[in-house]
Parts: structure tokens; sequence; C-alpha cells
């Protein structure tokens, strides 16, 4: 079974009938973002903090090829065999388009920000804001802009960057993620999201689903398009795309494997091209 992830509502005519074909293809259309994984993987760096009681927060911005979406998680700081069990509670999107589009403009960038960085900082306790990770995974918006200009994509991040400095927030990092990271976050999305790794037991505890398969994802981006599945012992697959995850103490192989270009946007530009000629 598959899973369709999409960053957002699709109206184009010419995606629809794409939507509709394959049967076997379970829609899921998913208000959380592929990167609510970035969080988990996040989580799972920083085992080695000290436990303690209560509840903390992650900030995660998701920089797509259209728009940037701010996403707030909160997991409680006790911790299921080393990840963490998270919960989104605020969802904020950037107006304008995606930071790609600011390639000319670099330090214009982080201006569209504000409206949501305001309001992200009344969803967690002040006393939390210099502990609380902040994040930006940029797609294959940035992708693209570095291969066409690398200088721009550079001073778009290093713009980005020196913002979140100035915020009050423990600022990890802007960086553009690979096609397969992405990939990997969006398998982990679908499968989390389905509680394909975690149900609660009759004492409430958090366990392992006994035998629950996960399943396949497609994540149908601006740009690009993943796909991501359990590589079992699949033969004919190619090793470079083949990539293990360790989550809540079990080991997962995945197949995953990136198209650049063949995302929702490019579809469209395709479609347009063909009904032209
Ligand atoms: C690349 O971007 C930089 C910074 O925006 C700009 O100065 C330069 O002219 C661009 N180069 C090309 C080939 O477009
Ligand atoms: C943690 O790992 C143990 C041993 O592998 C397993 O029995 C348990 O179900 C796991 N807990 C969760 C929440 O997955
Ligand atoms: C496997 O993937 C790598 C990197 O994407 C590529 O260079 C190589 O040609 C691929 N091999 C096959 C057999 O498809």
């Amino acid at each position: 079974m598959f899973t369709v992830l999409t960053h957002q509502p699709c109206e184009q005519a010419g995606l629809k009938a794409l939507y509709r074909t394959p049967a076997i293809i379970t829609l899921v259309l998913l208000l959380v973002s592929v990167v609510i994984l970035v969080s988990v993987t996040l989580i799972q760096i920083h085992k080695q903090e000290v436990l303690s009681p209560g509840l903390k927060y992650g900030i995660v911005l998701d920089a797509g090829s259209s728009r940037t979406t701010v996403y707030v998680y909160q997991w409680p700081a006790e911790k299921e065999n080393n990840t963490g069990v998270v919960s989104q509670t605020f969802k904020c999107s950037v107006k304008g388009s995606g930071i790609s589009s600011y390639g000319n403009n670099p330090q214009e960038a982080p201006k569209a920000f504000e409206d949501c960085m305001g309001k992200v900082k009344g969803q967690v306790p002040a006393h939390l804001h210099g502990s609380t990770r902040i994040y930006l995974g940029a797609t294959a918006g940035m992708r693209l802009l570095r291969l066409q200009n690398e200088t721009a994509a550079k001073e778009v991040l290093a713009s980005i960057q020196s913002y979140f400095k100035a915020q009050p927030f423990d600022f990890r990092g802007a960086q553009i993620i690979s096609g397969q990271e992405e990939g990997v976050y969006g398998w982990i999305t679908a499968n989390y999201l389905m509680g394909n790794f975690l149900e609660k037991n009759l004492w409430h505890m958090w366990v392992h689903p006994h035998g629950v398969e996960t399943t396949g994802a497609l994540d149908l981006g601006g740009a690009s398009t993943q796909i991501s599945f359990v590589a079992g012992e699949k033969v004919g697959l190619n090793t470079s795309d083949i990539v293990q995850v360790s989550l809540y103490g079990y080991m997962y192989t995945l197949y995953t494997h990136s198209f650049q270009c063949y995302g929702r946007n490019e579809a469209e530009k395709r479609f347009l091209a063909m009904l032209f000629q």
C-alpha cells in the first residue's frame, strides 16, 4: 500500500487526473509537513541530554519550492527507546512564495517570516525560548536555485541564518536537505501519523504495534517527487538508494528515490506546454 503526501492542495486539472489514476494509492492529504521527521531525527541525535520532566518544544521551517511553513512541535522530555513521541501544536504559513524566489534579493527573504515568528513566540513558554531548537530545511526549490546559481542560494541561506541568530531560540541551522533525506522524512511522517511505529497499550504505555506493516510513501512536492518504502529482500534496487533508519529501537531498511523536476509545478509546466503544442 502507498500513501501520497502532498504539501498543499492542488487545483490544477492536469493533476487531478494524475491523482485519480492508481487505485492502489491511498490518498492522505496531510496538513502536517514532511519535516515532522526532521524533529524526530533531531531528538534522536540529542539523546545524550539529561532527562528532565515536562514538555519540550521544537520549531521547524519547511522551506518548500512554493512556500515556507512554520511548525511548532511538542513532546514529553522522556523518550521511548531514544525517539521522542512528537505532536504538532501550531502551524503558520509564511506569506509570499518560497525562499528560492529571493535569489535576486536575498536580504529580503527573512522579512516574510516576521509575522509567523511573532505568533510562534506566543506558542512556546517564554522561559523555554532559549532551549527550544529551531531548524530550517529547504527542499527542491533551493536545490534547483543552487544548480542555477550557487552564490544566490548561499546568500539566501546566509541571510536567513543571520535573521535566526537574532531570534531568542536555539538556532540549529538552515540548510538544503537532499532528495533522499526528504524521501525518508516523508516515509517517517506517513507511517508515524498512521500509528505504524507506536501504539498505546491497555496500560497507556507506548509500545511497538504487533504485526503492523509499514506503508510506502509518495511525496508530491512542488519541484520534486519522492518515493520511499521498506526495501525488504527486493533485488535489483540501486544500492545507492538504500538507507537505514532507526526509530523507537527498531531498524528499517528503506528504498528511497527523489525525482528532481517531477514535482507538481514542473508537471503543470509540462502539461501547459503540451496544451500549447
Ligand atoms: C548569481 O547570483 C548573484 C547574487 O544574487 C548575482 O550577483 C549574480 O549575477 C548571479 N549570477 C548569474 C549567472 O545569474
Ligand atoms: C522499545 O524496544 C523494546 C525492545 O526492542 C520493545 O519491546 C518495545 O516495544 C519498544 N518500545 C516502543 C515504544 O517501540
Ligand atoms: C545508481 O544510482 C547512482 C546515483 O544516483 C547512479 O550514478 C548509478 O548510475 C545508478 N546505478 C544503476 C545501476 O542504476
